[in-house]
């Protein structure tokens, strides 16, 4: 078997949430690098838009779709909208994500709650949506949840996140383990420290620049970092893997301090 027919994602609609920067980004280009039809969805509908020239320039096939994960019917419309452009959604990337950084006695109700409601409850009712979407139009599908390192182990100022991030990786198993039956993968990547907008700034820092020496292999996550185990993930090389969580960090989880 040739890698390429292995990770073949042809013919098959995909879904990312979270597209208009940072990792969302890149995981539409690589699904429509592979084959896949992609629907992005964020709020930023004009770097949405952008995202889609892009696509389409490379020789892709990709729509723009603005809708805010929290709102029920935002994403209702934001399935149709997919389904309309390309068919039923069979990949499905819960990537959007907020991150905060207010210890935990300073954290207010609203700030906690804009964390689990976009981190947390968000991720499972768009699993939700879609995986009833596969099963009543009798596709198999794949579900790839974004989970991150702070699933596993905890840093000051990150607690709502951290308690959202460990939510997705016991979601990612139940739902799996509710869906396998019925033709639809749950899986999810925890990817260590990348630089994006949810974290530039504290990453820039004196602070931030000194965790690198914390990631064994010396260095932050970059572009290309998650192509791999996004595309396992959501192809048919990934088959017989459902609610598995694929740390992606450098090593960063392994490694004690010191
Ligand atoms: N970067 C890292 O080191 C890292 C590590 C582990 C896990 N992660 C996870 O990876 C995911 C992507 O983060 P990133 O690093 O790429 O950050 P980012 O560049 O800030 O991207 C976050 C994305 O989420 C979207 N988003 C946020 N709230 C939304 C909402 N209510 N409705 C719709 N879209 C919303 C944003 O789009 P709009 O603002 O346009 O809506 C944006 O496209 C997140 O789940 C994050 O927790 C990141």
């Amino acid at each position: 078997m040739q890698a390429a027919e292995l990770f073949k994602l042809k013919d098959r609609a995909a879904l990312v949430t979270g597209a208009s920067s940072g990792l969302g980004a890149r995981f539409a280009d690589v699904l429509a690098a592979n084959g896949a039809a992609v629907a992005l969805v964020a709020r930023r509908v004009e770097r949405l838009e952008q995202a889609v020239q892009r696509i389409e320039k490379a020789g892709g096939r990709a729509v723009a779709i603005e809708a805010d994960v929290t709102d029920h019917a935002a994403m209702r419309r934001a399935f149709d909208a997919a389904e309309a452009a390309f068919g039923c959604v069979t990949v499905l990337v819960n990537n959007a994500g907020v991150a905060h950084s207010d210890r935990a006695l300073e954290l207010t109700e609203q700030g906690y709650r804009r964390v689990i409601d976009t981190n947390l409850d968000a991720v499972f009712f768009w699993a939700q949506e879609g995986a009833r979407r596969m099963i009543a139009a009798g596709q198999r599908g794949s579900v790839v949840n974004i989970a991150s390192v702070l699933g596993f182990g905890v840093a000051k100022g990150t607690a709502a996140y951290a308690i959202a991030k460990a939510g997705v990786v016991q979601m990612t198993k139940a739902l799996a383990l509710e869906l396998a039956f019925k033709g639809v993968r749950v899986n999810a990547i925890a990817p260590g420290w990348f630089v994006t907008e949810i974290n530039r700034d504290y990453l820039m820092s004196e602070a931030g620049r000194s965790i690198t020496r914390e990631i064994p292999v010396g260095r932050f996550g970059q572009d290309g970092d998650l192509d791999g185990a996004l595309l396992l993930l959501a192809s048919d090389a990934g088959a017989f893997i459902t609610g598995a969580t694929i740390v992606v960090d450098g090593g960063q989880m392994i490694a004690l301090r010191g």
